[in-house]
C-alpha cells in the first residue's frame, strides 16, 4: 500500500506521525486510515466548496474500509475560522452522538485544517484529527505542526492550541480546481522556505517559476514534500515556538499587520505574506545582513508573485501600529525573523525604528514583476 505514496514523518518529543503525499491518492483514504488505526468512526469537516468536490471520494473510499462516516460544512472563507462555528460544530457532534472513539477530517484548506484541528483539540478534550489539506498552502504548511485556532473579531489566530495530527494525506491531484490566485498565495510560503532555509531549493524554483504558475502539477508533488520535509525538521527542533521556529514567520510580522489592516478582506494571506517578505528582505539589507545585490535578487522573486497593489486606503503608520498586536511582541518590542545570508534566517529580531517605518512607505511603490 505505501508504495503509492511518499511518505515522511514528523518526530516531536511526544508523538511522531506520517505525511502521505502522492498524486489521485484520495480514494486510498480508506486503507490509509485503516493502516494507521483510525477510530472507526470519522466526521469530516470541509467548506461547501471542498465537500462539493471531493467529499463523495473520501467518504465512500473510508466506508468501503469499513468507517461509519458522518460530514459537516461550513462556509468557505476566512470568517469560519471564529468561535461561533466552533460553537455550531460542538452542537452538530453532540447531535451526532460522537464519543472519543471517532475522529474529524478535515477537507480543506488551511481554514478547514485550523478550525477542524481546534474542534478535535478541545470537544472531549480531544479527538484524534486526520488533515487532507487541499489548498497548496495547506499542503505546504499549515496541516504540518499542528497549530491549530480560531479568530477573534480583533486578532487572528489568538485562540488556539498546539494539537498534532494522527496523519496528513495530500493529494496533489485536488490542486487541479485551485483558482491561480490561490495557487500563487500557496507559492508565497514556497518560496519563503527556499529564503530561510535552503538556497538550492530557491534556485530551482526560479527556474521553473513559470511552469509553476500554469501549472503543471506534475511537478508539485516533490515540491511539497520537500517543504514539508523542512518544516517538519524546524518543528521537531522547536514544537511549541519557543525560539527556533520563528524562522517559519519570515515576513508574517510585516504580513500580520498588512492583512489585519485590510480586514483580511482584500488580500490573501499569501500575498500579504509576498508583501511582508518584501518587506523584511529590505529590513535585512538595511539592518546589514543581506547585500544588495540578494535582496534584489529576492524581490525579484517575489514580485513575480504578482500580488494586486495595496489599497490606497491603508497607509504605512496604520501597519506599523498594527504590528505591535502581534503575538511575537516580547516587552514593547517587535521581533522579526531576518536573513544574515540567501537560505539562513535569524529569528527574534528588534531593529531599529527608523528603517522600518521608511520602507513600509516603500511598499506602496511595489510594482509586480512583468
Ligand atoms: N496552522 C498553521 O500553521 C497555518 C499556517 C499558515 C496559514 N494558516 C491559516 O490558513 C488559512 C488560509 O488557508 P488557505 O489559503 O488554504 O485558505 P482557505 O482554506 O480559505 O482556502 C481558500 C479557498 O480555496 C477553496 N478551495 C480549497 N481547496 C480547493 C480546491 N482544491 N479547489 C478549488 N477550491 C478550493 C476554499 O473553498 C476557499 O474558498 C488562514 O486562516 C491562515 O491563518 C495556518
Amino acid at each position: 500500500l505505501t508504495t503509492s505514496f511518499d511518505t515522511s514523518i514528523v518526530s516531536l518529543p511526544h508523538t511522531s506521525y506520517r505525511i502521505f503525499t502522492g498524486m489521485d491518492i484520495l480514494s486510498m483514504i480508506g486503507p490509509v486510515a485503516q493502516e494507521e488505526k483510525i477510530p472507526h468512526r470519522v466526521v469530516t469537516i470541509a467548506d461547501t466548496v471542498t465537500q462539493e468536490l471531493f467529499g463523495n471520494r473520501v467518504e465512500s473510499s473510508l466506508k468501503n474500509f469499513g468507517f461509519m462516516t458522518d460530514g459537516i460544512s461550513v462556509p468557505p472563507g476566512e470568517s469560519s475560522k471564529s468561535l461561533e462555528n466552533v460553537r455550531k460544530l460542538y452542537d452538530r457532534l453532540y447531535d451526532l452522538h460522537i464519543g472519543r472513539d471517532t475522529a474529524l477530517l478535515a477537507l480543506g484548506g488551511g481554514v478547514i485544517g485550523d478550525l477542524t484541528g481546534f474542534v478535535a483539540a478541545t470537544y472531549l478534550r480531544g479527538l484524534p484529527y486526520i488533515q487532507v489539506p487541499t489548498t497548496l498552502l495547506a499542503q505546504v504548511d499549515s496541516s504540518v505542526g499542528g497549530k491549530v485556532g480560531v479568530n477573534l473579531p480583533y486578532g487572528k489566530n489568538l485562540v488556539g492550541a498546539f494539537y498534532q495530527p494522527t496523519f496528513v494525506f495530500i493529494d496533489v491531484q485536488t490542486l487541479a480546481t485551485l483558482p491561480e490566485r490561490e495557487l500563487r498565495s500557496g507559492l508565497a510560503e514556497v518560496v519563503k522556505y527556499g529564503m530561510i532555509l535552503d538556497e538550492r531549493f530557491l534556485l530551482q524554483l526560479e527556474e521553473k517559476f513559470d511552469t509553476l504558475i500554469v501549472p503543471e502539477l506534475d511537478q508539485y508533488p516533490e515540491i511539497i514534500k520537500q517543504c514539508c520535509a523542512m518544516k517538519a525538521i524546524v518543528v521537531g527542533r522547536d514544537e511549541k515556538e519557543e525560539g527556533y521556529r520563528e524562522i517559519l514567520n519570515f515576513g508574517h510580522t510585516v504580513g500580520h499587520a498588512v492583512e489585519a489592516s485590510t480586514g483580511y478582506r482584500v488580500l490573501t494571506h499569501g500575498e500579504a505574506i509576498t508583501y511582508g517578505m518584501i518587506a523584511e528582505t529590505l529590513l535585512s539589507e538595511r539592518t546589514g545582513r543581506l547585500s544588495g545585490k540578494e535582496a534584489d535578487r529576492l524581490i525579484s522573486i517575489l514580485k513575480r508573485l504578482n500580488p494586486p497593489p495595496l489599497p490606497d486606503t491603508l497607509n504605512a503608520a496604520e501597519i506599523y501600529e498594527r504590528m505591535f498586536g502581534d503575538k511575537k511582541v516580547r516587552k514593547g518590542k517587535l521581533r522579526f525573523t531576518l536573513l544574515t545570508r540567501v537560505g539562513v534566517a535569524e529569528p527574534g529580531v528588534t531593529p531599529p525604528e527608523e528603517p522600518l517605518k521608511e520602507i513600509l512607505d516603500e511598499l506602496y511603490r511595489i510594482t509586480p514583476a512583468v
